[in-house]
């Protein structure tokens, strides 16, 4: 089939051009941006994902995959094209839908000039309703046509992983995926494409499609600042919470693989999101949502626990120097969105501290954020060199290995994340982390 991705220079739309001209479609990956859509082209995926380079590679030698900024000759040559523009955070957690309205009337433009049945199809998140209240009416004022009638619209959540998005897009077996319809020859436009990937396909209604992604990212938000809440009363309790865990997994209604591993909180560019809008989305419609304000609540006070930690273990912070270790919202990815190291640089900066940053991928965007403010290094033991304590603030593999630690002069380390084994570490440490009653002297 032939596909337009509107919004392709971005973390979704890349993904998603790349994986279906990988599934043999010819896609138009469709940017505003001149110098990313050149990138793209030039086989430069501009973000950092496992295997997208790869991929982008390879579709762009097997002649499918053009990147273009020309969206109205790409959906007028297209069956179907993916909206997949972002949705920030607006005023008061309510999503933003400036580039979902820019995109849909561009869209409708083109529709107006062609001849042929196309499918539209909401991919980028926007709260229930959005695709039937505003995509639409959008899209008929612009294409002076009738929704149904002339063209199809479906609304296709994306499923992704940061970090992974690659392989669970072209592998959603764990996942499934959601087709919302306007009417069943829309949808059956999509399953058609979606029939070749491993997957169970839902279909529901526009609407519902876009509810069961806020419900999915909402849930599991919940289950982590539920995890950190338990996390934080072991710690007060004289419990280890990761034997809580364990035992607690024990039970089958709760399982293994939940999102229940404790921390400095959750990132990104979705859950801190999506909660907000679903929640003022909530507000809007005459709940009051208690569940998700404290989702929000836990999480913006989690960051700040390895303060307190670092304050107990060395006084006042004051000209004292601390390593960071990760800056990503988690490993993975360059990813700063959100992440809990900008709550927690900033506030070792405000106690007067220096600071010194190693990320194994996310340096670049750490710079864009910190400023001169911080020491940045290229390896984790320049970072490490001559600091009173380090902070694991991002589960990269490397930061379990102990004897990366063995250099350290102040031999102070708060795990974040809980990735380190302290009886592994060489003696002379004093190690304390999330969710433990108290420190470990190893
Ligand atoms: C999340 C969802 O997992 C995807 O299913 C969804 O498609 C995506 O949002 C989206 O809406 O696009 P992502 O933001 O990439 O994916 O990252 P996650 O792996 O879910 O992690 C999010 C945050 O939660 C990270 O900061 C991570 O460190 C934290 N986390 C995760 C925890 O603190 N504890 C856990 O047990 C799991």
């Amino acid at each position: 089939m032939k596909i337009a991705v509107v919004g392709g220079t971005g973390f979704v739309g890349l993904t998603a051009a790349v994986g279906l001209a990988n599934k043999g479609h010819s896609v138009f990956c469709v940017g505003r941006n001149k110098e990313k859509v050149s990138k793209i082209s030039r086989g430069i995926p501009i973000i950092y994902e496992e295997n997208l380079e790869k991929l982008l590679n390879k579709a762009l030698e097997t002649g499918n995959f053009l990147a273009t900024t020309d969206l109205k000759t790409a959906v007028k040559e297209s069956d179907v094209s993916f909206i997949c523009v972002s949705t920030p955070s607006g005023e008061s957690g309510k999503i933003d839908l400036k580039q979902i309205e820019g995109a849909s009337a561009e869209i409708g433009k083109a529709l107006g000039e062609k001849k042929s049945y196309h499918v539209v199809t909401v991919k980028s998140t926007v709260v229930p309703g959005t695709t039937e209240n505003i995509v639409i009416p959008i899209l008929e004022k612009f294409s002076g046509k009738k929704a149904g009638a002339d063209f199809g619209v479906c609304m296709n959540p994306e499923f992704l992983r940061e970090g992974c998005a690659v392989s669970d897009f072209l592998y959603p077996k764990d996942t499934g995926i959601v087709i919302g319809e306007l009417d069943n020859k829309s949808g059956d436009v999509l399953v058609e494409i979606f029939k070749e990937f491993d997957g169970e396909i839902l279909k529901t209604s526009l609407r519902c499609a876009e509810m069961v992604k806020y419900a999915r990212n909402s849930y599991l938000a919940k289950d982590i600042s539920f995890a950190n809440e338990i996390a934080n009363i072991c710690q007060n309790v004289g419990v280890d919470y990761l034997e809580v865990k364990r035992g607690t997994e024990m039970d089958s209604r709760i399982g293994k693989g939940r999102f229940l591993d404790a921390g400095v909180g959750f990132g990104g560019s979705c859950f801190p999101k999506d909660v907000k809008a679903l929640f003022a989305k909530g507000v809007e419609s005459g709940v009051k949502p208690l569940m998700l304000k404290a989702t929000l609540d836990v999480n913006d006070q989690q960051p700040f626990i390895v303060i307190k930690l670092l304050k107990q273990l060395l006084g006042k912070l004051r000209n004292r120097r601390i390593a960071i270790l990760g800056a990503a919202f988690k490993p993975g990815t360059d990813d700063m969105r959100e992440a809990p190291s900008i709550r927690i640089v900033n506030a070792i900066l405000s106690e007067e501290a220096k600071i010194s940053v190693y990320d194994p991928v996310a340096l670049e965007n750490a710079r864009g954020i910190f400023g001169e403010n911080v020491v940045y290094c290229e390896g984790v033991e320049d970072a490490l060199h001559n600091v009173d304590a380090c902070v694991i603030v991002t589960e990269w593999p490397e930061f379990a290995e102990p004897n990366i630690y063995s250099n350290m002069k102040g031999k102070v380390i708060i795990d974040g994340r809980r990735v380190l084994d302290p009886g592994k570490l060489p003696s002379g440490f004093v190690y304390h982390g999330i969710g433990l009653p108290e420190a470990v002297k190893t």
